[in-house]
């Protein structure tokens, strides 16, 4: 039958997801499959049905296509799809809400917290420095590709950055910054049959991975094998499927952690329902160490879509 990549989006990561998306659609139809490009920002989901697409591959990141909403219209529609269902991408574009559950799961994820912008006024700087020391961690809780984020090193900085965040959420979360290695590891299956693909270490110019250098520049170093111990990697291997599992995530994501320099504990920092697909991305990075090209893994992807 017909597939519909999907692709673009209204997001601010429309661009990512048109350079995942494009990729995507290559990978299908050089394997064979008849794939279309299908944009939400552009057409009505509606027409998926009216047109006789029977199956949907997200490439969609963020808003409107990451976060249970594209997945909700699907299953209104009927039309089977990659990826996990409304309720787990819908907690997952959360960042806020994702610690909550993994640390009511006993799972380890930085300090906390929340700041909502319509409290900026009355936010205590010297407060949460206090709970949270510096360096810390400011981010909008419903966003990707490192948009809005800022790594906050003095005082004076903090509330330029909670604005920045603000600009893109009206959650706002304030996060301890865990100094150390910065790892990634993406997860394929369901439940019971959850996996881990290789563990991936990212070097980035002077520890920044920001948008630039996720997709732009060629700076960041990738360390595939991460060159971990054999033990450590196992640990956050089991730790990320754990942490998958708790959502209730199907098909695949990508959850970044980062491994605290002095003590070695990992931290859970995130999980991506629909990871990036780019000439730059991780999971097919990670795939391909494992002997899955790009174009197996977008087929597997693909062959797990369900309602
Ligand atoms: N949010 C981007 C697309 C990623 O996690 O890969
Ligand atoms: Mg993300």
């Amino acid at each position: 039958g017909k597939v519909a990549v999907l692709m673009g989006g209204r997001s601010a990561e429309r661009e990512v997801s048109l350079m995942s998306g494009q990729g995507v659609l290559k990978a299908l139809q050089v394997s064979g499959v008849d794939a279309h490009a299908f944009d939400p920002a552009e057409r009505d989901l509606s027409d998926l049905k009216r047109e006789g697409f029977d199956r949907c591959f997200i490439a969609l990141h963020g808003r409107y296509g990451e976060d249970g909403t594209v997945q909700g219209a699907l299953e209104l529609l009927g039309i089977p799809y990659t990826g996990s269902g409304v309720m787990a991408s819908s907690i997952a574009m959360d960042k806020t809400m994702t610690k909550r559950v993994w640390l009511a799961e006993g799972l380890p994820t930085p300090a906390y917290v929340l700041v909502h912008r319509e409290h900026l006024g009355q936010v205590s700087v010297d407060g949460l420095i206090k709970a949270l020391g510096l360096p810390m961690i400011v981010k909008p809780a419903r966003e990707g590709s490192s948009i809005g984020v800022t790594k906050v090193l003095t005082a004076e900085e903090l509330p330029a950055a909670l604005a920045a965040a603000g600009v893109c959420d009206a959650d706002i979360l304030c996060e301890q910054c865990i100094v150390g290695d910065e790892v990634t590891c993406p997860v394929m299956g369901a439940g019971e049959t959850s996996r881990a693909l290789p563990v991936i270490r990212i070097v980035a110019p002077a520890g920044n991975y920001d948008y630039q250098n996720k997709y732009f520049t060629d700076d960041t170093q990738y360390l595939v094998p991460s060159g971990l111990s054999a033990a450590e990697e196992a640990a956050i291997e089991a730790l990320v499927v754990k942490a998958y599992q708790v959502l209730g995530c199907r098909g695949w994501g990508r959850i970044d952690v980062m491994i605290d320099g002095a003590t070695r504990k990992p931290y859970l920092l995130e999980i991506n329902t629909s990871p990036g697909m780019t000439g730059h991305s991780l999971v097919p990075m990670s795939a391909r160490a494992s002997g899955l090209s790009y174009e197996a893994l977008c087929c597997q992807l693909l062959a797990s879509a369900t309602l």
